[in-house]
């Protein structure tokens, strides 16, 4: 059982959505269907696959039976996010057998995990391909054609699609993820990630601060920067082009702040997009609190336009639990992680990651976690069961010995808790005005709009034809829900 609020740079409720690609001129007949599970840069990873697709003459669908390719974007995270990408696979099956040759290919997290395993135990598939190695999908569509089923799950330690444009899937043509790093290095004891992306890599600042240019030129007015860790982000400009495109001297012209000294890090980089444009909302996720800094916390507080909102997990409350998670921080170093954000940007929204029930954790362990909750307060969390992954440090070290309904019971603790901290959150924000980003109409009203506030709060309020998606407004907030603000527009 896992609980997952809403916060679209992270948001699994959106696992198994659709996506219409949009098409190109050369078409080759061949109709593609994409389907992607698990976190935010799988879905950015489905736009890099749709922009190398569309350029080899697919066309798309949203039909997967009468589709020539089938992909599917899978995850590892948790035990339950594989579950539901073989109770997918069955029902593709169907429209395979009715038509035989159609491709199935399986991309990303799993495919990278259970490597040729997958063309062993699902006899559907015909490619499974990692997330180091979309640009060979063009040739393995060719291979699997001629009736060869295969597999490339080679990782990189430089590839990051910079130079790939991507095609924005299901887009409301105001909100972007943008990637600006793969892999992780941190090994977190219970994370299938670092087996399943590989080794940490940052992507060329030009490119990304070319990315955001671009989408705030084409009417985009929020851009999420993405990376497991991106506090971790550093760019070196290549010393060899001393001119041109990546060089130092143009990564210096595009700082505000003049010499790069050699290295962009994640303050500079977020300066950077921040200049692009006073309109452009700046997000980022995720931040680690062993590397969170205060110079990052600084340049947040310099501009208006970069969120107040930190997605900052804690995953536990207690020392010993975290250290046997590896997760290199102490109960102390995070609440000093809080404190500083309280201080720097006071009013600055927190969002937490918390796993309830890792191998050996006590009672009090837990209750340090309930505790912790109650020191921050947290704006949004999304609560999970331990989910034991194979290969996984824990999974090598440590017994998951907590029983099911002991991890269960906890989860609906953690959960009830956040409820009413939310809750309390959105209560303290009624009467106060709100400068929020339209997105477009509310899914339950097409008389309401929905946005997000800066501090990353959904927000309802009626329609004022003045006003487009798109354009800020400032809202005065008057009621809540336990997750949504509601009010109305004020000039
Ligand atoms: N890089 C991010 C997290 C990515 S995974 C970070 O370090 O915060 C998203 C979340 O899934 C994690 O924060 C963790 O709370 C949860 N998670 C990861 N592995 C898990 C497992 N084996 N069981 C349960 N939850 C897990
Ligand atoms: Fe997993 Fe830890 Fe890396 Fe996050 S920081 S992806 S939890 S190993
Ligand atoms: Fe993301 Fe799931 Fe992979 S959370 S990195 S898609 S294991």
């Amino acid at each position: 059982m896992d609980l997952v609020l809403p916060d679209k740079a992270h948001d699994e409720s959106r696992q198994g959505e659709a996506l219409m690609l949009e098409t190109k001129a050369d078409k080759n007949g061949r109709k593609l269907y994409i389907e992607s599970y698990g976190c935010a840069m799988n879905f950015s990873d489905s736009e890099i696959v749709a922009s190398i697709l569309l350029d080899n003459g697919f066309e798309t669908t949203n039909d997967y039976t009468i589709a020539d390719a089938i992909f599917i974007n899978t995850c590892s995270i948790r035990e339950n996010a594989e579950v539901r990408v073989r109770n997918r696979l069955k029902e593709f099956k169907v429209a395979k057998q009715r038509n035989p040759g159609m491709v199935v290919g399986v991309l990303g997290c799993m495919a990278e995990r259970l490597k040729a395993k997958f063309l062993e135990e699902e006899k559907l598939v015909d490619l499974v391909v990692g997330p180091d190695a979309y640009r060979d999908l063009p040739n393995l569509i060719e291979q699997a054609d001629g009736g060869q089923r295969s597999v490339n799950v080679l990782l990189s330690r430089e590839e990051t699609y910079a130079d790939i444009n991507p095609v924005r899937l299901n887009t409301n043509g105001i909100n972007a993820f943008v990637s600006i790093m793969r892999g992780c290095d941190n090994m977190c004891s219970f994370c299938v990630v670092p087996f399943t992306r590989g080794r940490e890599r940052s992507r060329d600042a030009i490119s990304i601060v070319k990315e955001c240019t671009d989408l705030f030129n084409e009417g985009y007015r929020e851009v999420t920067l993405l990376g497991q860790n991106v506090d971790s982000y550093k760019w070196t400009p290549l010393p060899a082009l001393s001119e041109g495109e990546g060089s130092a001297e143009q990564v210096s012209e595009s700082l505000p702040f003049g010499e790069v000294g050699g290295v962009v890090n994640f303050a500079n980089l977020l300066e950077m997009v921040a200049q692009i444009n006073p309109d452009l909302r700046v997000r980022f996720s995720t931040s680690h609190p062993k590397d969170i800094t205060d110079e990052v916390l600084y340049t947040m507080k310099k501009y208006d336009n970069i969120c107040k909102y930190i997605h900052l997990p804690v995953q536990s409350g207690n020392t010993r639990v975290l250290d046997i998670m590896n997760r290199t921080y102490t109960r102390e170093w995070y609440m000093n992680r809080i404190d500083a954000i309280r201080r720097i940007m006071p009013g600055c929204a927190v969002s937490t990651d918390v796993i309830t029930g890792f191998c050996t954790e006590t009672e009090e362990e837990h209750a340090e976690t309930l505790s912790m909750m109650d020191y921050v307060k947290y704006d949004f969390a999304y609560m999970f069961m331990y989910s034991e992954r194979p290969g996984t440090l824990a999974a090598k070290r440590y017994a998951d010995d907590i029983p099911e309904d002991v991890k269960a019971r906890r989860l609906n603790e953690v959960i009830a808790k956040q409820r009413e901290h939310a809750h309390l959150r959105l209560l303290a924000k009624i009467g106060t005005v709100q400068k929020v980003l339209i997105e477009g109409y509310s899914k339950k009203s097409a008389n309401d709009y929905c946005g997000r506030s800066d501090e990353n709060s959904m927000v309802i309020f009626p329609v004022d034809e003045r006003y487009k998606p798109g354009q800020y407004v400032n809202v005065l907030a008057e009621r809540c829900t336990t997750a949504t603000l509601m009010g109305v527009i004020v000039d």
